[in-house]
């Protein structure tokens, strides 16, 4: 028997709306295989007026494998799950947040990434329910890397196929204006991936490169740099990209192994946007259970922005 899951496409080739199944419950061994299906086709799925609570948001995004803990970037964290990722503009007293350093770290969200890319052990599946949106802006915005792949000129894909590129978490907030120089970044943790990739869940050709991508390895960096700009730029055309905007309980699942996103403006002085986020680990392997991103932290040292990198 079918079951009633709906699936309602955004562009032809990426993201689909999905209705007909009430996730906040345990669901059947079928139905969760259905999604996983789904998630893997679309690389952004839309789930509108969910009902999820933190506990049921944590709970669900189980069905994808293993949700990582999140980091403490904040210091204090307003919620009791440790795999609830803060991606709010809202302080633990509930205020909207006004330090400098940690607005500027939100804005690196607005440049077209790919969640943790700068880490050895790449996230596949982030899920981010909204529990109060902005009267205006605040979309979330996406970009399909696997059709923007297969549309690459041969010449582009020749020159490509083979080629590494080295990310930063460090990187991508200097470019969002957080005050790190070149040398300040050299010194601190990166990771490397192909710039190109197989996507598992699908078996389709992905590009893989977003704001923390920094260098080509092997390649002078205003070469490397322009090069990833050019991919940015040919993945985030109009054909491949849409934008989600927010109620609260409306929640978007994206597939960081295949596409981009970025955070849409909205004025974060005068309204409150309260978006949490869970976040699943490629190949959920059980032993990196441990906390990599803070790990990650501690390696590089204290900053006006984690000043104490210890706790
Ligand atoms: C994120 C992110 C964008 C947004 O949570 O990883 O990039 O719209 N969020 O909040
Ligand atoms: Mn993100």
């Amino acid at each position: 028997m079918g079951s009633n899951i709906k699936a309602v496409p955004i562009l032809p080739r990426f993201g689909a709306e999905i209705s007909g199944v009430d996730i906040t419950k345990p669901l059947e061994a079928a139905t969760q295989a259905e999604i996983v299906d789904l998630q893997n086709k679309w690389g952004v799925t839309v789930w509108r007026d969910t009902g999820l609570d933190d506990a049921s948001h944590v709970a669900f995004s189980r069905l994808f494998g293993h949700v990582e803990l999140a980091p403490r970037h904040k210091g204090v964290m307003r919620f009791s799950e440790p795999e609830l990722f803060d991606a709010s503009n809202i302080d633990a007293d509930g205020n909207i947040i006004d330090n400098e350093l940690i607005r500027l770290n939100s804005k690196g969200n607005r440049l077209w990434h790919t969640d943790s890319s700068y880490m050895e052990v790449r996230s596949a599946q982030s899920l981010l329910l909204c529990h109060e949106a902005p009267p205006e802006g605040g979309a979330t915005w996406f970009a399909d890397m696997r059709s923007a792949y297969d549309d690459l000129p041969e010449e582009m894909k020749t020159r490509i196929d083979g080629l590494v590129a080295e990310h930063s978490y460090f990187w991508s907030r200097r470019r969002a204006g957080y005050p790190y120089t070149e040398e300040d970044i050299d010194a601190k943790p990166a990771a490397r991936h192909p710039l190109v990739h197989f996507h598992e869940g699908s078996g389709r050709k992905s590009l893989f490169v977003g704001a923390h991508a920094r260098d080509i390895v092997g390649m002078p960096r205003a070469e490397g740099r322009a090069l990833i700009a050019e991919l940015i730029e040919w993945a985030t055309q109009p054909q491949y990209v849409f934008s989600v905007t927010y109620k609260p309980g409306d929640m978007t699942i994206w597939d960081n192994l295949c596409t981009l996103h970025r955070g849409g403006d909205f004025d974060d002085r005068g309204y409150r946007r309260d978006m949490r986020r869970t976040t699943v680990r490629a190949g959920a392997a059980p032993e990196t259970a441990d906390d990599p991103f803070n790990e990650m932290f501690k390696a590089a040292g204290p900053t006006a922005y984690n000043p104490d990198p210890a706790k």
